[in-house]
């Protein structure tokens, strides 16, 4: 479905504390995704200074303040400026999360859980035309984290995820920890979850720990990488290749090379997955 895009490979979220460890094991790390919202509003010499990194790696912008499901339109200097960028960055596609952060006047600076209905629905459909018919690079949407039910669902976040991908010929994002996280929170099977979504639809695949506060699993970005989410990294490398997966790690960093290790787990799995096919 998605033949034409580059294969990336395994690559780690670019975090700024992390930058020098990161440049020193360049060989290690096959591409970076980076924050965009970090690069929107800054000086164009910071910017510029970034994307020098692109004589290392390919470089992927990666959302957070799109906010997709807001009932108001896009935000058009927003997306202006992130379709600079994404050219800026000669990105092969760019990502945001199927959420919203904002209200009118205000930015809840949180990725926010949609309602699951109808309404909603063509709220998002209206709004990722918006982005594509401005930003001339596919787009992704990426699956998040939500900690309660919202009542006065029409369907379920699988149906609503598959509708909007299929409707809006839009490209996956799969954050198989967050599926992992909200089948611990909300108790649900995260195996038939995978099932009914449209994982040929994936192109991307993020990884990333969680940690218990209390008796919730948190989406924190601060642990390694927990195995029932490397199981279900193999479940759905049985199914489809991805052009990329991705390491978030934002926080309470160990020692890099545990980072690095993740990352050669994930490429081994992706082996691993390659072989059993052939
Ligand atoms: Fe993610």
């Amino acid at each position: 479905m998605y033949d034409d895009l580059p294969t990336l490979g395994v690559g780690l979220g670019y975090r700024l504390p992390l930058h020098r460890q990161t440049l020193d094991n360049r060989d290690r790390i096959d591409f970076v995704e980076f924050i965009a919202d970090q690069y929107l509003y800054g000086t164009p010499e910071r910017t510029e200074r970034f994307l020098q990194l692109r004589e290392h790696w390919p470089l992927v912008p990666h959302g957070v303040g799109m906010s997709i499901g807001s009932a108001t339109e896009v935000d058009r200097d927003y997306l202006d400026r992130l379709g600079t960028l994404v050219e800026q960055a000669d990105a092969p596609w760019f990502s945001d999360h199927l959420s919203f952060t904002k209200v009118p006047d205000t930015d809840v600076e949180q990725l926010t859980p949609l309602w699951f209905t109808e309404e909603s629905f063509d709220t998002v459909c209206r709004n990722v035309e918006q982005v594509k018919n401005t930003i001339d690079k596919p787009f992704l949407l990426e699956n998040i984290t939500y900690y309660f039910h919202l009542p006065g669902n029409d369907m379920s976040e699988a149906e609503f995820t598959t509708r909007v991908l299929e409707e809006t010929d839009t490209g996956l994002l799969l954050d198989v920890n967050n599926v992992w996280v909200n089948s611990v929170n909300l108790g649900f099977d995260p195996y038939e979850f995978l099932d009914s979504i449209p994982l040929e639809r994936t192109v991307q695949i993020h990884l990333a720990g969680g940690e218990y506060v209390e008796d919730m699993m948190v989406d924190t970005h601060g642990a390694p990488v927990h195995e029932p989410v490397w199981k279900l990294l193999d479940y759905v490398l049985e199914r489809v290749q991805p052009k990329a997966i991705l390491l978030e790690w934002d926080q309470s960093w160990p020692d890099f090379e545990e980072l690095l290790a993740h990352l050669d787990r994930a490429r081994a799995a992706v082996a691993a997955s390659q072989a059993k096919v052939s």
